[in-house]
């Protein structure tokens, strides 16, 4: 990947779901992980942390403890009894297959400011380690699935109560034959508006 500038890393990035079978070293994991800390943060300690399931046998862990939480959350809920195998066994089978995944969590604080300031560096965090997986060709889906929010999914994959999960990294090489996908962005006219204009907007709102 020929990437010229910070400016075209940050357009091109996109989320890449397709999984390759390809390992990834932990070489580059460390390499990528490093440069990803040197995200903004405003605290005393950097507030990320980082759960490696890398090896196979914690893998086989991670999954049965995805599923587990699954089950006690009710998703499946809504598949009928014919459906309801497939599903689980499409859900299992992918999770098996992902390369190496990433548990990236910040502590959780009851001030507003500190929570905002966790989550926000951490979140810094996640986007460095994209586009610098990026530029190696390795790809990532940032997810947020229901579990991370199951306190007994956390505390079986080692995170203390003390800390919320920021979002679960799933990382797999891009291989030449991938189709990388598209993705839009709305022009910034449509997001952006002057104060005054905003104000105006908001009080005829209360009229
Ligand atoms: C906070 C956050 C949570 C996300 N959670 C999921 C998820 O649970 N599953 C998923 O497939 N993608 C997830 N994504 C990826 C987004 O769907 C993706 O970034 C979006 O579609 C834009 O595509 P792009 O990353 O290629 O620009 C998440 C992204 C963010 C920032």
């Amino acid at each position: 990947m020929d990437i010229d500038s910070i400016e075209q890393a940050i357009r091109e990035r996109r989320t890449i779901r397709t999984l390759s079978n390809q390992a990834i070293s932990m070489e580059d994991i460390d390499e990528l992980l490093t440069s990803s800390s040197y995200a903004p943060y405003h605290s005393k300690e950097e507030p990320w942390e980082v759960i490696i399931v890398n090896a196979a046998q914690d893998r086989q862990l991670f999954v049965e403890k995805i599923m587990e939480s699954y089950d006690r959350l009710n998703t499946w809920a809504h598949y009928d009894q014919q459906n309801l195998a497939t599903a689980k066994k499409r859900t299992r089978d992918y999770f098996l297959a992902v390369p190496l995944t990433l548990i990236v969590t910040a502590p959780t604080h009851e001030s507003e400011k500190m929570n905002l300031e966790a989550v926000g560096a951490v979140s810094a965090f996640i986007q460095n380690f994209q586009l610098a997986a990026w530029s190696k060709q390795i790809g990532v889906t940032w997810r947020t699935i229901p579990v991370i929010f199951d306190e007994k999914f956390k505390q079986a994959v080692g995170v203390t109560a003390e800390r919320q999960i920021i979002g679960l990294l799933d990382i797999s090489a891009i291989d030449e034959t991938m189709k990388i996908p598209t993705s839009r962005r709305k022009s910034v006219d449509q997001w952006t508006a002057q104060l005054s204009d905003k104000i105006a907007e908001m009080s005829e709102g209360n009229e």
